[in-house]
C-alpha cells in the first residue's frame, strides 16, 4: 500500500494467469464423469464444511492441478494480506478512503471493533439500543399516537437498505413474531408504497426509514408520502415520532426530515450499504425475529469469518467458491452465474446477491487506476427450485452454452409439510447430476426403441432428446435455514466476492457507477416538470419526452 495516496502496488500476475490458462487447456475436453471414474474419493475430497455450511464442488471441470494453479493465483494476488488488512481496519476502500469493517459488526466479542477506531463497546451499545426498541415493539410497549400497539412495520429503503432486510425477513419468516406484518418498500414507483400500505391502519403502523446517506431520492420520496399518509389519518405532527424510526449514518439529514434523534439508530461509514444488514439496517429483522435470534444470526456470520480468516486456502470455503467463479468467468468466459436456492424461504437470495456481487465487482478499473486485465463480476441471476425446472432449466440442460450454477439446499424443512422435503431434495440433487452426466443420443435412441418407438422415429428424435452433459455446478448444503446458518451463508458470499476483487485488483467497496444515472434523472425530471421547450442533452431522450408528453 502506497501510504501517500492510498494506491496499492498491484502485483503482476501474468505468470499465475498463464499457469491457470495452461490448466484450462489441459482440462478443456475432460469429462467430469471420467474424473469421478479415475478417483473414487473425488466427492469426499472436494467437499468442504464450515460454520454449518457444506460445499460440494466435485461436479466441476476441475482437478488438483487446476485448483493448485488457481490457489497460486490467489496467493500471488495477496489474498491473505488483503484479508488481514480488512479484518484489522486498514483503509482498503481506497477511492472513498474508508475502512471496511462490516465483519466487526458481527464480532460480539468486540475484538474487531478496535480496528474501527470507535471507543470500545460502541457497536454493542448501538445494537442494544436497537434491541431495546425491538423488544418494546414486540411486547406492545411501543405504541402509536392512539396508544395502540404496532401491528405493521414498513421498512422504506433501497439497495443495501432494502435487499438485505427484505431477504433476511423472507428467509427467517418462520422465526418471526406473529401479529406484526412486515413490508418492504423500495421502488419510487408509487405502486410499491400503495401496495405496502394496503390494508394497514396508520395508528398501528411503524415506518423504518433506512438509508445510509439519508439522501437517496427514492427513499425520501417514499418516506415523505408515508408521512403524508399518516398525517392524513389525523395523527398530527406530534404523532410522527411514534410512527417513524430512522436508520442512517447521517444524523443531520434525519433530523431535517423530522425524525427525533432518539428514534434514529446509527451505523458508520466503514460499513458499505450492501454489507450493512448486520448493523442497525437490520432493525426490521431484529423486531421480526427478536434480539436472541439476531445474535445467533451475527454469530453464524462470525463463525464463517473465523473460518475465512484462519482456514488454509485449500480448505477455505470462500476462497474455493471465489476461485471456481474465476475459473468459469475468466477461463471459460461465462458471463453469468446462476444461483438456484432449492428453498422458498431463500427466494430473495439471488436478488440480494445481485447487488452484493454486481455492485461490488462490476468494475472495470483497478485499484491503481489502470484498466482491468480480465473480465470481472458475472451477471448473477436465479430463482428458487423446483420452479426454475419449469422455466429455464431447458436452457441449462440443452442450450448450446452452459453456465455455472450454485445450488443451495437447506436440508431440513422447518414448516408444516416435511413430507414434501424429500421431493425437493431429490429434485435438487437430480438436476446437478443430470447436468453433469447428460444422456447421449445413442442411449436416448436405444431407450426409445426399447420403449416401443419405431426405430426410424427414434433415430429422428434422438438428437432432440439428447443431453450434452458435462455441465458443472456447486451444491451448497445447509442443515437448516436458521438465523445462524443464514448469517454464515451470507458471510460466505461476502468473502467470496472480496477474494475475487483481490484477484481482479478492483475495489469491491465503492460504487461510483450509480452516480451518473442519479444526476441524469434529476435533469430529466426537471425537464419533465418544466413547461414544453426545455430539453436534455440527447435527441433520443428529447424524443421520448415529447412522446410521453403527447
Ligand atoms: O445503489 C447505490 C446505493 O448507494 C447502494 O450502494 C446503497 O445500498 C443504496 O444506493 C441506498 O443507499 P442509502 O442506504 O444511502 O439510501
Amino acid at each position: 500500500m502506497n501510504p501517500e495516496n492510498n494506491v496499492p502496488e498491484l502485483p503482476d500476475l501474468t505468470a499465475q494467469w498463464d499457469a491457470v490458462e495452461a490448466e484450462h487447456r489441459r482440462l478443456a475436453n475432460i469429462r467430469m464423469a471420467d474424473l469421478f471414474a479415475a478417483d473414487a474419493k473425488r466427492a469426499e475430497t472436494m467437499t468442504l464444511v464450515a460454520a454449518g455450511i457444506t460445499l460440494d464442488f466435485s461436479k466441476n471441470i476441475l482437478d488438483a492441478g487446476a485448483l493448485g494453479a488457481l490457489h497460486g493465483l490467489a496467493k500471488a494476488a495477496g489474498v491473505a494480506a488483503r484479508r488481514e488488512a480488512m479484518f484489522t481496519g486498514a483503509i482498503i476502500n481506497t477511492t472513498e478512503v474508508r475502512k471496511v469493517l462490516h465483519v466487526a459488526l458481527r464480532d460480539r466479542s468486540g475484538v474487531l471493533e478496535a480496528g474501527s477506531g470507535l471507543p470500545p463497546g460502541t457497536m454493542a451499545a448501538e445494537r442494544e439500543r436497537c434491541y431495546a426498541f425491538a423488544r418494546k415493539v414486540r411486547a406492545g410497549e411501543w405504541t402509536g399516537h392512539t396508544g395502540q400497539r404496532i401491528r405493521a412495520v414498513v421498512n422504506i429503503g433501497i439497495g443495501g437498505s432494502d435487499l438485505g432486510p427484505a431477504m433476511a425477513y423472507r428467509a427467517l419468516r418462520i422465526f418471526a413474531i406473529r401479529g406484526i406484518a412486515f413490508r418492504f418498500v423500495s421502488n419510487v414507483d408509487g405502486t410499491a408504497l400503495d401496495e405496502a400500505l394496503e390494508g394497514l391502519d396508520p395508528a398501528t403502523t411503524l415506518f423504518i426509514v433506512a438509508s445510509k446517506t439519508f439522501t437517496t431520492d427514492e427513499t425520501l420520496t417514499n418516506a415523505k408520502s408515508a408521512r403524508q399518509w399518516l398525517l392524513a389519518s389525523g395523527a398530527g405532527e406530534a404523532g410522527i415520532p411514534r410512527h417513524f424510526a430512522a436508520v442512517s449514518t447521517n444524523a443531520k439529514e434525519v433530523a431535517a426530515f423530522g425524525i427525533a434523534p432518539e428514534n434514529m439508530f446509527g451505523f458508520w461509514d466503514f460499513v458499505g450499504g450492501r454489507y450493512s444488514l448486520w448493523s442497525s439496517i437490520g432493525l426490521a429483522n431484529m423486531i421480526a425475529i427478536g434480539p436472541e435470534h439476531f445474535d445467533a444470526f451475527l454469530d453464524g456470520a462470525a463463525e464463517m469469518d473465523k473460518h475465512f480468516r484462519t482456514a488454509p486456502a485449500e480448505r477455505n470455503l470462500p476462497i474455493t467458491l471465489a476461485l471456481i467463479g474465476i475459473w468459469y468467468r475468466n477461463l471459460f468466459n461465462r458471463a453469468t452465474q446462476a444461483v438456484l436456492p432449492y428453498s422458498e424461504a431463500l427466494s430473495c437470495f439471488p436478488a440480494y446477491l445481485q447487488q452484493l456481487e454486481m455492485e461490488s465487482n462490476g468494475k472495470g478499473i483497478r485499484l491503481d487506476g489502470s484498466p482491468v486485465t480480465h473480465a470481472t463480476a458475472p451477471v448473477i441471476w436465479g430463482e428458487p427450485g423446483t420452479n426454475g425446472q419449469h422455466a429455464f432449466h431447458q436452457l441449462l440442460h440443452q442450450g448450446p452454452e452452459w453456465m455455472p450454477i450454485d445450488f443451495i439446499l437447506p436440508v431440513k424443512h422447518l414448516g408444516k409439510f416435511p413430507d414434501h422435503q424429500t421431493k425437493l431434495i431429490a429434485n435438487c440433487l437430480a438436476q446437478s447430476s443430470a447436468l453433469m452426466l447428460g444422456k447421449s443420443a445413442e442411449v436416448v435412441e436405444r431407450e426409445m426403441i426399447a420403449a416401443g418407438v419405431e426405430p426410424e422415429e427414434a433415430r429422428r428424435l434422438a438428437p432432440h432428446r439428447a443431453f450434452p452433459g458435462n455441465r458443472p455446478s456447486n451444491t451448497i448444503l445447509v442443515d437448516a435455514l436458521t438465523p445462524a446458518r443464514l448469517g454464515a451463508l451470507i458471510a460466505l458470499y461476502e468473502h467470496k466476492v472480496f477474494v475475487q476483487s483481490v484477484v481482479w485488483g478492483i475495489n469491491a467497496f465503492d460504487q461510483w457507477g450509480v452516480e451518473l444515472g442519479k444526476v441524469a434523472a434529476r435533469g430529466v425530471e426537471a425537464v419533465l416538470r418544466a413547461n414544453a421547450g426545455s430539453s436534455v442533452s440527447d435527441p433520443s431522450t428529447n424524443r421520448l419526452i415529447a412522446n410521453i408528453r403527447n
